[in-house]
């Protein structure tokens, strides 16, 4: 199973903002930087690979962000992949600063977000924006402002739709006042589900639930834990068990594993083509929430 090409379709389509039908297993380009998600990754030929691998793989929805080294992966989209193919969405996201190596600080002032959106176009090398996200709430500055300049820059015709990412309901309530929000990027595995409510929102708005660090680790995904033993029983890995369970989750789960290998590319794809039974699942589900 590790290794047989499945096509990212067999994951099923979701219409993102009701009208970007994607795939609804994507693919996270944060992974094709360098070490602390800075500067240039080791290889840049084979991270470009991995992105062409992804498309032929029948990917169409890769999220990214303007501060994955900073630059670097917005760049190597473009460098691999332009001109893009029309069913092709990029997703990206400003809000957060880089100092150094795995050093994020959020910065949600206007006129910020305003530059780092006209900068990622240019990256992209793409008039509009489909999907671009707060990739944090600032603290410091009221939501309504920052998303105030993307709604004028969604006006523009620079931005198609709007997303948030590490948001509660009350959250996606208060923002959605400003402007339409079509998705949200948490943090939600089959090992950490303290984003259970934030899904359940998406679900009952039908708004697409972006699953980051969809690839369980600690104590549950340990050799001889629950899940590779559900693994091994499948012929599966325990990577392809995490994102099978996630799309089986909800139908709004749009999960974007991320890598820098196009072995390991493949072994994610393929999950798409991992059925089990709502019995085992419900195990899996119960061994998990033992941890
Ligand atoms: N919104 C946010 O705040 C936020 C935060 C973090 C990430 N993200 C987004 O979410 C995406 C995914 O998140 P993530 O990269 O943190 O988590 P992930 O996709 O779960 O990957 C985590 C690690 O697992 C490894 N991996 C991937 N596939 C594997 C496999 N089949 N077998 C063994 N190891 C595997 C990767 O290393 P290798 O390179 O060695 O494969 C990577 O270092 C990112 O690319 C990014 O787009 C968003």
């Amino acid at each position: 199973m590790a290794t047989t090409h499945v096509n990212a379709a067999a994951s099923g389509t979701f219409a993102l903002g009701g009208d970007l039908h994607i795939h609804r297993l994507g693919f996270g380009a944060m992974r094709i930087t360098g070490e602390g998600i800075w500067g240039e990754p080791k290889d840049p030929e084979t991270a470009k690979q991995v992105l062409r691998r992804a498309l032929e793989l029948g990917v169409n929805f890769i999220d990214t962000a303007d501060s994955y080294g900073p630059e670097v992966s917005e760049r190597l989209i473009a460098e691999a992949l332009y001109p893009y193919p029309g069913e092709l969405v990029i997703a990206t996201k400003a809000g957060l600063t880089r100092s150094g190596p795995n050093r994020w600080a959020p910065v949600g002032r206007p006129e910020y977000l305003r530059q780092c959106v006209e900068m990622s176009l240019r990256r992209l090398r793409v008039e509009r924006i489909d999907l671009w996200q707060l990739h944090r709430i600032d603290p410091k500055v009221p939501v309504e402002e920052s998303l105030g300049a993307i709604k004028e820059l969604q006006k523009q015709g620079k931005i198609r739709h709007v997303g948030l990412s590490e948001v509660t309901p009350a959250e996606i309530e208060r923002a959605k006042k400003t402007v339409p929000i079509v998705s949200v990027q948490n943090l939600y595995n089959v090992g950490d589900r303290k984003y259970e409510s934030t899904l359940k929102f998406c679900e009952n708005n039908n708004l697409g639930f972006i699953p980051w660090f969809p690839v369980a680790a600690g104590a549950l995904a340990r050799p001889g834990g629950p899940l590779d033993t559900a693994a091994k029983s499948h012929n599966v890995t325990v990577a392809q068990l995490s994102l099978a369970w996630l799309l089986h989750r909800s139908p709004v789960m749009l999960p974007i594993p991320g890598t820098s290998s196009v072995e390991h590319l493949e072994e994610n794809v393929a999950a798409a083509g991992v059925q089990l039974g709502a019995d085992e699942w419900k195990t899996i589900e119960g061994e998990a929430a033992r941890k």
